[in-house]
């Protein structure tokens, strides 16, 4: 029995981070990481990620680590790494993130997220070793949803954005696969997920860019939105806690949400954020924030509130996220002075 397991999207955000604590737990013997770098966002942070992994590795003498560049939407390189590593273990991450790109750049999402997530799917089915899938799917999958908290309960059927859709469709191809191939699949519904060395293209990471070179900020729907923003870690240890334990049910599916279930208003948010800018002295303590808010109406694809019901993770997983975001917030605001020498 193979003790690997594959991770893609591992230059990612969360990617990154999941590795890190899988190699420091020895739980696996080899960690298989692969990405295809794309430039959606500076490359060199998903690089500094890899470095960051690098080094815990040749510091770890538990879980070996391996990584191969690569694009899952290309079905020789899915099928020839899953033959050569035999996973027990898939966790899917690699995907086209974020709701406002998706409505210029329609085709990247369906070859990454449908087209990607297929070969990874039919690469499974043909894993000998395979014991669990666990792929990423988003909050976003609620659109507009009414009823707060979201729970996976809810009917999820109307999709604002293509991102949307295309989580929501792989939820109903690992369905399929579960169904008909007895695949052992969990997909994890996350919630704004931040934190240090983040995605650039996300608010507080954007808002601290944009603040530090004098430019305004754009606050959507005047403020009035809610986000169920949760810490990288939380993410991370809700993933880790899922893989041990593949679903028993049949088929053997099932959807968590992973999210801090405390929506936070927009406004308190960027409040929190620029305290901690100041704290970490990113920005100055007299940096004038109100000359350069600027409250503008909602975008396509948005939706007002975001709210995690996380009963059935507690209930499954004993565990529910619970990092506050001041605290959150704090790890990226001293991690962003450092790593850009501000
Ligand atoms: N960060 C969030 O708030 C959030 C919320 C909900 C869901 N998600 C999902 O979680 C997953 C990880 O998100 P993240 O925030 O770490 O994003 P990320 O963009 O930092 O990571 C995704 C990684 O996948 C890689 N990738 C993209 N397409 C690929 C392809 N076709 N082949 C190989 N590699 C590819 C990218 O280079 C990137 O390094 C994604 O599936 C995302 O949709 C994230």
């Amino acid at each position: 029995m193979s003790k690997n397991i594959l991770i893609t999207g591992v230059a990612g955000f969360i990617g990154a981070n999941l590795t890190l604590k899988l190699i420091a737990a020895s739980k696996f013997e080899k960690v298989i990481g692969i990405d295809n770098l794309n430039d959606y966002y500076d490359v060199s942070l998903k690089e500094y990620r890899l470095k960051v992994i690098d080094e815990a590795a040749r510091k770890n003498f538990g879980a070996a680590w391996n990584f191969q560049r690569g694009d899952i939407a290309d079905k020789n390189f899915v099928d020839e790494i899953f033959a050569e590593t035999q996973p027990e273990v898939v966790v899917n991450l690699a995907a086209q993130a974020g709701v406002r790109y998706s409505i210029e750049n329609p085709a990247t999402y369906i070859e990454s997220n449908i087209l990607g997530f297929f070969n990874v799917l039919e690469a499974c089915r043909h894993c000998e070793n395979l014991r669990h899938l666990v792929y990423a799917s988003s909050s976003s999958v609620y659109g507009n949803n009414k009823k707060i908290p979201f729970s996976t309960d809810d009917r999820v059927d109307n999709p604002v954005s293509l991102y949307a859709a295309t989580k929501k469709s792989n939820e109903l191809l690992a369905h399929c696969y579960s169904k008909l191939y007895n695949i052992p699949a969990t997909g994890l519904r996350f919630f704004t997920v931040y934190g240090a060395a983040g995605r650039p293209d996300m608010a507080y990471f954007k808002f601290t860019n944009k603040l530090l070179r004098g430019d305004d900020i754009q606050i959507f729907n005047y403020g009035n939105c809610e986000r169920d923003f949760t810490y990288v870690d939380d993410i991370v240890e809700g993933i880790s806690r899922v893989i041990d334990k593949p679903p028993t049910s049949e088929p053997p599916y099932k959807i968590y949400n992973i999210g801090n279930g405390h929506p936070v208003n927009l406004l308190e948010f960027v409040d929190i954020l620029q305290q901690e800018l100041i704290r970490a002295e990113v920005l100055p303590a007299d940096y004038d924030f109100e000359a350069h808010k600027k409250l503008v109406p909602m975008q396509p694809g948005d939706v007002p509130i975001t709210f995690a019901d996380t009963k059935d993770l507690e209930r499954d997983f004993d565990f529910r996220p619970n990092t506050p975001l001041r605290e959150g917030l704090r790890h990226f605001a001293q991690w962003y002075k450092t790593f850009y020498h501000i």
